[in-house]
């Protein structure tokens, strides 16, 4: 049955309804950045289903996100992680990261997200040297597309092994698509994309959901 734009539509809409439902505290949090005015950019109730399912898998306790916005996607990642677990979220817009650290608050999970303000071209090599190498159990990207290389090295080394990198939008955004190289968000991603296949520190693939999702387990 081929796929129509309806059929594409259809199914979006049901796997959110059936697959996207949320814990009351994430539920809420949408609600008050959509009532906010937030940018629409969250990814979906599923998708945080599917980075908690994998944040759960790791039976670790630190995530580290790139994009915060209104921190619908760290609440996941923390309901993931459990009880001992804790998030660092990078965000370079003070309204998002002033929203979320208020959701956090609100929510009684400030003490375990860290919102780390500024670009994060020049937060990451700060965390980087906190953490160290090999203690990430989850790293989730989900920012500006030209600099996912340089992500995709910067946090490469922080996974865990047995630990996962998550990176939003491998194959386009609302505006951008795989097939026009000539944009430079679209190029990155694909250099990304063809460097990440080919490091031999992980299996990884590149799943077909939404705008694309890489999927990379450190061996
Ligand atoms: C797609 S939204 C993140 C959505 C969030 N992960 C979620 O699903 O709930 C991208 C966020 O990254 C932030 N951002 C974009 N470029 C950035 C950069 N260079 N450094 C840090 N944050 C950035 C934007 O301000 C925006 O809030």
């Amino acid at each position: 049955m081929p796929m129509t734009p309806e059929r594409w539509t259809h199914a979006s809409s049901y796997a959110q309804e059936v697959f996207g439902v949320e814990p009351p505290h994430i539920r809420a949090n949408k609600a008050a950045a959509d009532a906010a005015g937030l940018p629409t950019w969250a990814i979906t109730g599923e998708i945080g289903r599917f980075l908690a399912l994998l944040a759960g898998a790791t039976n670790g306790e630190l995530a580290l996100e790139i994009g915060t916005l209104g921190g619908y996607s760290a609440l996941w990642l923390l309901e993931g992680l459990g009880p001992h677990g804790r998030v660092i979220t990078i965000e370079a817009v003070d309204a998002h990261a002033d929203f979320a650290e208020a959701e956090f608050n609100r929510h009684g999970v400030a003490d375990r997200i860290s919102v780390r303000r500024g670009l994060a071209r020049d937060v990451l090599p700060v965390i980087a040297s906190e953490v160290g190498p090999g203690s990430v159990d989850l790293v989730f990207i989900d920012a500006d597309k030209e600099s996912y290389p340089e992500y995709y090295d910067v946090t490469s080394d922080l996974v865990a092994s047995g630990g996962f990198l998550v990176i939003d939008n491998i194959f386009g955004t609302g505006t951008t698509w795989i097939n026009d190289l000539s944009d430079p968000g679209v190029a990155a991603t694909d250099r990304m994309n063809r460097k990440a296949v080919e490091d031999d520190r992980f299996d990884t693939t590149g799943l077909f959901v939404r705008a694309g999702m890489l999927v990379a387990r450190r061996r």
